[in-house]
């Protein structure tokens, strides 16, 4: 289990109730900041390749903007079709005001 660290954003850059699509060495993810916390996840829906990072916040879910599949942002699970499959989720850390995702040790 290797840890990889990356910055990707600073906390200000993503606003209270809002997403913002970043790049982690490559992976493409997207953060959102829920009541102040910061999730991260894989920034496209699992069922086509719309960018959840314009989809519409509804408490702790991401609706995608094509189809309207819900995923739970802390989770990642599925909770309204089309799409089928779970969303990947990384772990977060805040530093000194940095936003930091593990994108895995590759
Ligand atoms: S692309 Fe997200 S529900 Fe179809």
């Amino acid at each position: 289990m290797s840890e990889r660290w990356i910055r990707v954003a600073a906390h200000g850059d993503v606003p209270e109730g809002g997403t913002l699509a970043v790049d982690a060495a490559g992976e493409p993810v997207c953060l959102f900041n829920l009541a102040g916390r910061i999730h991260a996840t894989h920034e496209y829906c699992t069922h086509e390749e719309a960018s959840l990072a314009d989809g519409y916040i509804e408490g702790e879910c991401i609706e995608c903007p094509l189809h309207q599949a819900q995923f739970h942002i802390p989770t990642g699970q599925v909770r309204a079709p089309p799409a089928t499959d779970d969303l990947r989720v990384f772990a977060v850390k805040v530093e000194g005001g940095e936003i930091f995702v593990d994108v895995g040790g590759g």
